[in-house]
């Protein structure tokens, strides 16, 4: 369903996210259609360029990152709707020109890909300008901040000039398809919500394993580690899905409010709960500190926990989390473990048998439900465990990867008014508020991460958080 007709600003235009992500998403929704006529696109950033070497910026752009849609012929047509102003975000340059440019009677958006630290002058430039009004949109991009205190300086920056329904707080992982599925799967289906909870739930597992490294952005991410890089964000929004209350209905503020709820029951993680790794050197691959240029970084790389939600549907049920990079897999997934089953009335069956709901998130997006079943053939009542496999490409006959990535769906969430799928503020103070004290017990220990080889599962510790209550992760495939 194509949306309204737009403006959209990207301040940082020329940037990496806009290059590799934002631009190449748009692309693939006009191409979709709903890139409604006459809405445009404007780059602003500090470059001194025109029109036409910003066109041939993005052109080269989605040539590289655009995916298998980048020869397409409507690559002209989405061209023509790009313009850009050589912007000076903390001075008065190109603000009279933009001002000019964006049109008062279309829905306009302002993509703040840029750090932080300019979002005052933006917004406060955008008002004064009126280049902004009471229905335009700003988005925002993590890191919001690093600590409670910098994230409510940039709400209050932000709410100097924005009311909290005009400001979209994006977390990529919201946009991901198997991420939504989960709550249709959950407040869809009349089968898992009675035993959503701590009767029949064992544990959960949330993984999000890279084969990656920091890559180029060492220098960021050294500042950072895995506890605010990932934990903070991603890994707290699907805790949060997953054990929030339902919602009455699927609103922007209902369902804010439930992971709200989550988020303030959660209890502070004791110190032997939490295990940090810092990816070591092989043979051939440098070490993380390497990689960092800091001989004597202490940050992490990877981080396991347990967590504990205080509240009656949770009340005995461990979460436990972890996150990292250089690990022997890309695989990010939420494991539902059932509890084992009482009693057996099978004889000589002495195998642990549990129903697991493992939702996939990346790669191969799906879910699949351990059932245990009778092992096929004459050997009499064997129980084995199967996967009931249900990987959405093949049960929906699309390719494997989705047609629509995290960045453009939210995107046009933003341009329909939809929050949804952002996070407010008051709940990344929270989130905030929980992740704090740990980082801060870190940092006046002087806690020294465990080294982990690079293609493993993570340090030895983190095997043995589990182990210590009789559990145990599941692989990394
Ligand atoms: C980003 C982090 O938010 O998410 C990166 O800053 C991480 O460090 C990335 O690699 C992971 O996203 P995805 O979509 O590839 O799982």
């Amino acid at each position: 369903i194509p949306v309204d007709e737009f403006d959209l600003v990207i301040f940082g235009g020329t940037g990496d996210l806009a290059r590799r992500k934002i631009l190449p998403g748009l692309f693939r929704r006009f191409l979709a259609g709903q890139m409604t006529e006459g809405s445009r696109i404007v780059g602003a950033a500090r470059s001194d360029l025109d029109n036409a070497g910003y066109r041939q910026m993005i052109r080269d752009a989605i040539a590289e990152f655009g995916g298998a849609e980048k020869d397409d012929a409507g690559l002209d047509g989405f061209i023509d709707r790009l313009h850009y102003v050589a912007i000076d975000a903390t001075g008065e340059g190109g603000w009279s020109a933009l001002s000019d440019l964006v049109r008062k009677d279309v829905v306009k958006a302002f993509y703040f890909s840029v750090a932080p630290s300019l979002f005052g002058a933006l917004a406060e430039r955008l008002h004064t300008h009126g280049i902004a009004d009471a229905d335009s949109r700003i988005v925002v991009e993590k890191p919001f901040g690093r600590d409670l205190a910098s994230a409510k300086a940039l709400n209050d920056t932000l709410a100097t000039h924005f009311s909290e329904r005009q400001i979209y707080r994006i977390d990529h992982y919201l946009g991901k398809e198997t991420v939504q599925n989960l709550m249709a799967v959950r407040f869809g289906n009349v089968l898992f919500e009675p035993l959503w909870n701590s009767h029949y739930v064992d544990h959960i597992q949330i993984t999000v394993a890279e084969t990656v490294g920091v890559g180029g952005r060492g220098t960021y991410y050294d500042t950072s580690g895995a506890m605010r890089d990932m934990v903070q964000n991603h890994l707290m929004q699907l805790l949060c899905l997953i054990a929030m209350e339902p919602p009455s209905v699927f609103g922007a503020d209902e369902v804010r409010d439930e992971k709200l709820k989550v988020i303030r029951a959660l209890q502070p993680v004791e110190t032997h709960h939490i295990v940090r790794g810092q990816y070591d050197a092989t043979d051939d691959a440098a070490s993380y500190r390497t990689d960092v240029e800091n001989p004597r970084s202490f940050t992490e790389s990877f981080v396991a926990m347990k967590v504990n939600i205080s509240n009656w549907r949770w009340a005995d049920t461990p979460f436990y989390l972890r996150t990292g990079k250089k690990m022997k897999g890309r695989a990010s997934e939420i494991a539902v473990v059932f509890k084992d089953l009482g009693h057996s009335i099978f004889e000589g069956d002495t195998a642990r048998h549990r129903n697991i709901l493992a939702i996939r998130l990346q790669p191969n997006e799906g879910m699949d439900l351990q059932v245990t079943i009778k092992e096929p053939g004459p050997g009499g009542m064997r129980l084995i465990d199967v996967p009931l496999d249900m990987t959405f490409a093949d049960a929906l006959g699309e390719d494997s990867e989705p047609a629509t990535d995290a960045y453009e769906r939210l995107i046009m969430d933003v341009i329909r008014g939809n929050q949804t799928l952002f996070m407010r503020g008051d709940e990344v103070e929270a989130a905030w508020a929980w992740t704090d004290p740990i980082i801060q017990g870190w940092e006046a220990r002087n806690d020294v991460p465990k080294l982990y080889d690079q293609g493993s599962a993570g340090p030895e510790d983190a095997m043995m958080l589990m182990h210590r209550d009789s559990r145990r992760w599941r692989d990394i495939k």
